[in-house]
């Protein structure tokens, strides 16, 4: 397997307002919609579509979203065989409000909280064998611990999204391949600016900055990889997107540079649709877009 995404998988439910509503508050919305996410679930969407051979590890509950989390998966043609159903539990839900080109989230973990080692443990064969393994934060801090030891121990590359923010032990991330927080994530994590943090872990962490395009330290030299211009219709999954489509380029055997440049477009074409999952590519719309970069580096 090319890629093995470990992690969260979730319905959304999106609700649109001019604002966000004050402590106390209730405020009329103006658009209801429900659609698939989950930071993992984003993340191996966005590998697969970009045509990488991409396989799961996560869990459901047994309820009416639990089917169709797997099934959207299974429509993205991942590798769902090690996806396990939880019963009498709920499946992952996110709650996502959506306002002035922006979001806030809250999210319930249900049965992406279940996903424990000893869950995880049946499923060391598949991690095993891949080339790239892709792990964020919505599951327990145990398991995504084991996930990057066992890693570390049989030389298999782990991409890690530290997404959202959690206290997690530095020596930890230093058995990475790599570290993908954002700007926020970053400084949370290691106390230090984006550019101090990327200078202390060359070639190994990259801080993802929105459209200002993300930053990493090759070893001489600070450097930053633009972003792509885009007119925003909801920017959820946009990190999500970046992560999955930057483990794909790395798997097709691009240099870092050039997989952060297309992972970068791939998340700029991303938020022109609603939902997290609405606006990530497929390999054909990256490779079309690519032509309307003028003066792109990309291929
Ligand atoms: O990163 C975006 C994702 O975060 C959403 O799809 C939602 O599920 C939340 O977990």
């Amino acid at each position: 397997m090319d890629l093995v995404v470990v992690g969260s998988l979730s319905t959304d439910f999106i609700v649109q307002a001019d604002r966000m509503p004050e402590k106390g508050e209730t405020l009329i919305g103006h658009g209801f919609s429900t659609a698939f996410g989950g930071k993992g679930a984003n993340q191996a969407v966005a590998a697969a579509r970009l045509e990488t051979k991409t396989a799961f590890i996560g869990a459901v509950g047994d309820d009416t979203f639990g089917e169709k989390l797997k099934s959207n998966l299974k429509y993205n043609n991942i590798f769902c065989d090690d996806v396990e159903t939880f019963t009498g539990v709920s499946s992952g839900t996110a709650h996502i409000n959506i306002y002035d080109n922006d979001n806030s989230i809250i999210v319930v973990p249900g049965s992406n909280g279940l996903l424990t080692p000893e869950v995880l443990e049946k499923h060391l064969r598949v991690i095993e064998q891949a080339e790239y393994v892709l792990v964020q934060n919505e599951i327990p801090v145990e398991t995504i611990e084991y996930v990057i030891n066992h890693c570390h121990q049989k030389g298999v590359k782990v991409i890690y999204n530290p997404a959202p923010y959690i206290d997690i032990d530095i020596s930890t991330l230093e058995k990475c391949h790599l570290v993908t927080p954002n700007e926020i994530e970053c400084m949370s994590l290691f106390n230090l600016e984006p550019s101090k943090a990327v200078a202390k872990y060359p070639k190994k962490l990259i801080v993802t900055m929105g459209d200002k395009g993300c930053l990493y330290h090759n070893g001489h030299q600070e450097v930053l990889v633009p972003s792509f211009n885009a007119e925003p219709v909801d920017t959820t999954g946009a990190g999500d997107t970046f992560n999955g489509a930057l483990a794909a380029f790395l798997t097709k055997g691009k240099t870092l540079e050039k997989a952060m440049l297309n992972a970068n477009l791939a998340a700029s074409l991303s938020i022109r649709k609603m939902g997290a999952q609405g606006g990530i590519p497929t390999l054909k719309e990256c490779k079309e877009a690519v032509q309307n970069v003028q003066g792109s580096r990309i291929e």
